[in-house]
């Protein structure tokens, strides 16, 4: 009767992976949205305003806003911030900033004041 030969065969089995966390470099990285974009969020569940240039979303907060949602509505989508400075010291903004800060407010240069500062100095050829 012929043998029948088994041979082992060791595998050796890696170790699973453990899932470590991706390196995560933290950088400084602020969105800036344009007038226009920030004008689309203007409504009840969608209301971002802006306050000396950096823009918030106070979706959420506009629920319980001390001074009511329906103020906030009415500035909802633009740059609020005369009317801001109306109702509040710079201290509250200290306290909220951090949760509803979602970026900046781009800036605008009329076209015709973006060329430099001594543009119109520069000799003609
Ligand atoms: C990030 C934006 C805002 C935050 C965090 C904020 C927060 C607050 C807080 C904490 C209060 C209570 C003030 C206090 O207890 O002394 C308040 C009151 C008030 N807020 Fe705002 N607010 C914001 C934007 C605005 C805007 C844009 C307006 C107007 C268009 C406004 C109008 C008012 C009014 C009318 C009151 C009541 C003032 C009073 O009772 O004397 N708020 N807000």
């Amino acid at each position: 009767m012929a043998e029948i030969q088994t041979t082992t065969v060791s595998v050796a089995v890696q170790p699973e992976k453990t899932a470590e966390a991706p390196a995560v470099i933290p950088v400084d990285v602020d969105n800036i949205y344009t007038r226009d974009e920030l004008l689309i969020h203007n409504k009840d569940g969608d209301l971002w305003l802006a306050i000396d240039g950096t823009v918030y979303d106070l979706t959420k907060f506009s629920e319980e806003h001390p001074g009511g949602q329906k103020i906030l509505l009415g500035v909802a989508g633009t740059d609020a911030s005369k009317k801001y400075r109306k109702y509040h010291g710079d201290n509250i903004l200290q306290r909220y900033a951090k949760d509803y800060k979602i970026g900046t407010l781009k800036i605008d240069i009329p076209a015709k004041e973006s060329k430099g500062l001594f543009s119109r100095f520069k000799r003609k050829k």
